[in-house]
């Protein structure tokens, strides 16, 4: 919430003190209703209206660093009630979450009202690198790593080329760990990648995004991006493929 004469101002449509002015003349009507009330606060949302012109609303632009815990929904809104990335953050903002991670994926997300560093970061052509550690049911093969570096099949389209590593093969539980590197961000991608050499993924999380990874940010918390960081990941274009 913001008082009614700053986001006027933000608006471009006069100043601050002009919009005072206008306020306590009667010339500002919110959603409708003539506000002439000097502390009156309002939220971007509304409708605004100065001198019967509708003014465009312009939001401060915030960024945050969420590492998600399972059992939490990566959308704004969830039809079923369930919780949200967005309930876990406390802001007045209109913020969503910059692509998705499952249900039972945990890990680094980024929230955002900024819909140009969205589309940055999630329009393949800039090959933003995302880490992942996958548990997975069984041992695997390097054979079967390299594939996954070379690209598999999913719904018939190859994936590009990503890098992996094996973390650990542990025959005691059938499992093994791996890193998974990917640019691409297709729903279940790592999932799928995986079910395409014939593995299931038992556990997964995102460890970074870019440059950005989850140190000093427990699992359920989450930070503010600083604008160094913000102008840092538009240049993290990565022309490697
Ligand atoms: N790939 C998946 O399969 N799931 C995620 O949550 C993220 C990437």
């Amino acid at each position: 919430m913001e008082r009614l004469q700053k986001i006027i101002a933000l608006s471009g449509y006069c100043s601050r003190r002009k919009a005072e002015e206008l306020i306590s003349k009667g010339k500002v009507k919110v959603n409708g209703n003539i506000i002439t009330e000097m502390g009156y606060k309002t939220n971007f949302s509304d409708y605004i209206e100065v001198e019967g012109h509708p003014i465009e609303t312009v939001e401060d632009k915030v960024y945050y660093l969420l590492n998600k815990p399972r059992g939490i929904v990566t959308t704004a809104s969830d039809e079923k009630g369930r919780k949200t990335v967005v309930d876990l953050i406390k802001t007045d903002k209109r913020i969503y979450p910059v692509g998705r991670l499952d249900y039972d994926t945990t890990g680094l997300i980024i929230l955002t009202n900024d819909g140009e560093l969205t589309n940055y970061l999630t329009h393949p052509k800039n090959n933003i690198e995302k880490v992942y550690v996958a548990k997975i049911k069984g041992l695997i093969t390097k054979d079967e790593v390299r594939k996954l570096c070379n690209g598999v099949f999913i719904n018939g389209k190859k994936t590009s080329k990503a890098k992996a590593k094996i973390l650990k093969i542990d025959k005691k539980t059938n499992s093994s760990i791996v890193e998974l590197i990917i640019h691409e961000g297709k729903n279940h991608q790592v999932k799928n990648m995986f079910k395409a050499i014939g593995y299931d993924v038992l556990k997964l999380k995102r460890e970074s995004i870019a440059f950005l990874t989850l140190d000093g940010v427990p699992s359920g918390e989450y930070r503010e991006l600083s604008i160094k960081e913000v102008k840092k990941l538009y240049g993290e274009k990565n022309n490697q493929d």
